[in-house]
């Protein structure tokens, strides 16, 4: 299976891509993940990439282009989260993929909902569990429930940078969503609903 994962930040991608990644055994590709490890581990490419999720601003193309294209090269099937981001990315994996895509994940959720996930989420910085302070809260406290690392709040989960990221989602990856309808790749999801709600809502959409 090769599926893309699209939404607005917050609509709850990485955390059923993960879910989907443990129960069908997909691989995923989150290039925001990919990213912060990279920016953690101080590589060039983290170097590179800081400044722009510091400001909620999309990494350039060229970078995050190559460690999809790296990544996917030899799976059968994944899921990518996060990626493409814009048109020149959804060209450039059509460019790459030795198989088409099976489909394309829209999570559909208002901006009002998201805010409250934003704000709220806790996430592990060595084995990148998502979780929720009210809605999915680590069984652990404040201490990753699957590797027992001190959670932290995402950088990029401020105020102000989420108002940029959701500009930049309207401006750049919102187009997305007709450019894959059009394709007839498009599957819809309501993802304003419970984790599991929206992981059966996912599974019927398959
Ligand atoms: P990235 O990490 O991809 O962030 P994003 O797209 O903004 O998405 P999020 O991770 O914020 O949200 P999500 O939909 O995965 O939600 P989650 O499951 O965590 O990108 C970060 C940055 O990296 C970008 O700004 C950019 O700079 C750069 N970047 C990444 N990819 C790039 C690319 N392709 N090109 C260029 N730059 C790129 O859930 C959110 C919260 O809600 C959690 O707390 C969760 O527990 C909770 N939650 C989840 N589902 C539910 C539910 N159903 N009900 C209640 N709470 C829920």
């Amino acid at each position: 299976m090769r599926l893309v994962f699209l939404g607005a930040p917050g609509a709850g991608k990485g955390t059923q891509a993960k879910r989907l990644e443990a129960e069908k055994g997909w691989t995923v590709v989150a290039t925001g993940d990919l990213l912060r490890a990279a920016i953690a581990q101080n590589t060039p490419l983290g170097q590179q990439a800081q400044a722009y999720i510091q400001r909620g601003e999309l990494v350039p193309d060229p970078l995050v282009n190559q460690i999809v294209a790296e990544r996917i090269a030899t799976l059968e099937s994944f899921i990518l989260d996060g990626y493409p981001r814009n048109l020149t990315q959804a060209e450039m994996l059509e460019s790459i993929l030795t198989q088409p895509l099976d489909a394309v994940i829209y999570f559909e959720i208002s901006e009002d909902a998201l805010i409250e996930r934003l704000g709220g989420r806790r996430v592990c910085p060595q084995c990148n569990a998502v979780y929720h302070i009210t809605a999915n809260p680590s069984k652990a406290g404040d201490q990753c429930e699957h590797c027992g690392a001190t959670l932290v709040t995402r950088e990029d989960d401020q105020p102000d940078t989420i108002r940029k990221r959701f500009q930049v989602y309207r401006e750049q990856t919102a187009p997305l969503i007709d450019y894959y309808r059009q394709r007839g790749l498009l599957r819809t999801v309501n993802a304003d609903a419970s984790p599991e709600e929206v992981y059966q809502r996912l599974l019927s959409v398959l």
